[in-house]
């Protein structure tokens, strides 16, 4: 499968921000994700720049008391963002107060802001998960999957090395979108654990992707772009497509 592109705009330089705004904001297969990084330096006048929330996947990962994230997503989802992110690990109540928020904003939108549930960062690894459970990471990430299929989010996001078993065992309809992915000629830091490169997406349902450094950090990433569609693309790969 082809997998959709979404770049971490993870930067605070404005000079930057527009230059990926302005490259790709006409690709229908490119979105933007805003984080905290941005989030916490312009609050929502990011929107200035990123002038169409439904390119942006609005990165911040909620995680509080059911009341407090449900008023949380309820006042984020005034604008109709593409996805937003909340944290599945401290129980479905949390995931059904986010739902409410999200539905009671938006019950006059034709089209609704996506809910994806984090299951575990992709910098984490058995080390340092064994803090909280002594399960492995694939039976941490299975549970937390079915609990955000269960409760009826719209998508989940997971390292690429997961998207298989998600889709094949626990739902072809929840969204993956797998951030932890790089490119090979851009080596960037290595404090991701659980990464894929690009030219080994194609082996993975990541409907999704999610790349930051390796774009931004590149000396030309309208090129490293156009690699991605063609290194990830499994017809490519399978030599029916140049
Ligand atoms: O620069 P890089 O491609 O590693 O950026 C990955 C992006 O994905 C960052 O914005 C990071 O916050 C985000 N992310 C992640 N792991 C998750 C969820 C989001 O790395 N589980």
């Amino acid at each position: 499968m082809q997998s959709k592109l979404i770049i971490a705009i993870d930067t605070t330089d404005p000079t930057i921000m527009k230059n990926m705004y302005n490259s790709f904001k006409d690709n229908p297969n490119i979105s933007f994700k805003i984080g905290l990084e941005v989030f916490t330096s312009l609050g929502l006048k990011f929107l200035e720049i990123f002038e169409q929330p439904e390119k942006v996947f609005l990165d911040l990962k909620f995680l509080d008391i059911p009341n407090t994230v449900y008023k949380s997503v309820k006042s984020i989802c005034r604008y109709p963002f593409k996805f937003i992110t909340v944290h599945s690990l401290c129980g479905e109540e949390i995931l059904q107060a986010a739902i409410r928020g999200r539905d009671e904003a938006q019950k006059n939108f034709t089209t609704k802001t996506k809910l994806l549930g984090v299951t575990l960062l992709t910098s984490m690894d058995e080390n340092n998960l064994t803090l909280f459970s002594s399960s492995s990471t694939l039976i941490n990430i299975t549970e937390l999957a079915k609990r955000i299929d269960r409760v009826g989010f719209d998508g989940i996001v997971c390292s690429a090395l997961e998207a298989n078993f998600i889709k094949n065992n626990i739902s072809s309809e929840l969204i993956t979108v797998c951030p932890g992915i790089k490119t090979r000629e851009i080596a960037g830091s290595n404090d991701q654990r659980r990464v894929v490169f690009t030219d080994e997406l194609h082996r993975f349902q990541a409907d999704y992707a999610v790349i930051g450094r390796s774009i931004l950090n590149s000396p030309k990433p309208i090129s490293t772009v156009n690699n991605f569609f063609k290194e990830s693309n499994y017809e490519y790969h399978r030599g029916i497509a140049q």
